[in-house]
């Protein structure tokens, strides 16, 4: 917690006990004069500092309520971490999310995720079981089953969920929606969709160097759920999307983004709901369910 601000408990506690030698204003009045009343502020941990983490962190803090507070920082690579770590120098840092979790628990109230796919869904389950709202980056999940588990558990704890899906979210894909909602373009039968990925090595044999695992990274945290692997170069940040064991190749990269509006459109249309069928992609079963590595465990609602 802040030293230097009430924090919403204490806040809470100290006008419940009739002790508080002062006036509570509405937030209204507060905000009208530049500043946001405690109990508006939203606490937020972030887990991933670095690449898409770095801008969803800034978009947070600059948007337009100004109440979104950095409680506390992750990440598995010191030199990706670094910028925030000056930027938000009263926020405790951490490498291990999960001991971030244990520590601060009682210091935010959502988190926001933005790693690697292979580790979306632990996190974010983690961050639900413990009644925190959760932002988490598309692709939702790795496999199907971990996506089947966090639509569970955001039934169970009612929290308040959100992808990221910046790709999906930008003017031309919401006009284009409102063109198939106004009917019109007319009946749709199909929808094609271009993207440039993959911009990353894919296709490639996995390299047989084994260069030494770089003194700022922690390669067994950045493993976390995936097989055991030895580290090679190149590979982080950005370019482990053309591994299934880590990523989800250029369909889980953009199919969020672009084939959306599709299933968005048909549903629109007032066809039965999303009917998307990806034909020809022999490797679909391996996002079904992958196993974890060991001390891992599996993905329950509790
Ligand atoms: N919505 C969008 O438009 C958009 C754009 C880019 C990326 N993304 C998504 O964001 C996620 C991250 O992509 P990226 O390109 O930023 O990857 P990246 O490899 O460039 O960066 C990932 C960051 O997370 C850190 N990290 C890795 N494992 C971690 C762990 N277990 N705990 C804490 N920190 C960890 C890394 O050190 C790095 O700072 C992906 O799932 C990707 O699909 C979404």
């Amino acid at each position: 917690m802040k030293s230097n601000e009430i924090s919403r408990r204490k806040f809470v506690k100290v006008a419940a006990s009739g002790t508080a030698a002062f006036t509570i204003l509405p937030s209204f009045t507060v905000s009208g004069l530049g500043y946001v009343a405690p109990s508006d502020k939203l606490h937020i941990a972030a887990v991933g500092c670095g690449g898409e983490a770095a801008f969803d962190i800034d978009r947070l803090v600059n948007s337009p309520k100004k109440n979104a507070v950095i409680s506390c920082l992750c990440d598995v690579d010191d030199r990706m971490a670094a910028p925030r770590i000056k930027e938000y120098p009263k926020a405790p840092f951490y490498h291990d999310w999960r001991e971030m979790f244990e520590k601060e628990h009682n210091n935010f109230d959502a988190v926001t995720v933005a790693i690697p796919d292979h580790n979306h869904a632990v996190v974010g389950l983690a961050a639900m079981q413990l009644q925190k709202h959760l932002y988490l980056q598309k692709p939702l999940t790795h496999d199907i089953y971990e996506a089947r588990i966090l639509t569970e558990a955001s039934e169970k704890y009612k929290v308040v969920t959100q992808m990221g899906d910046q790709g999906a979210s930008c003017d031309g894909m919401r006009t284009l929606r409102e063109w198939i909602e106004a009917d019109v373009l007319g009946e749709i039968e199909k929808v094609y969709c271009w993207t440039d990925r993959p911009v990353w090595p894919q296709g490639i044999s996995w390299p047989s160097e084994r260069p030494p695992v770089p003194k700022e990274l922690n390669w067994d945290l950045w493993l976390g759920t995936a097989k055991e692997t030895p580290y090679i170069n190149n590979l982080v940040p950005f370019n482990w999307r053309g591994w299934w064991r880590f990523g989800t190749g250029a369909l889980g990269d953009f199919e969020g983004s672009t084939l959306f509006i599709g299933s968005k459109g048909k549903a629109a249309c007032g066809w039965d709901g999303p009917n998307m069928r990806i034909t020809n992609f022999e490797q679909a079963n391996q996002f079904v369910k992958r196993e974890y590595r060991e001390g891992w465990g599996s993905l329950k609602v509790l």
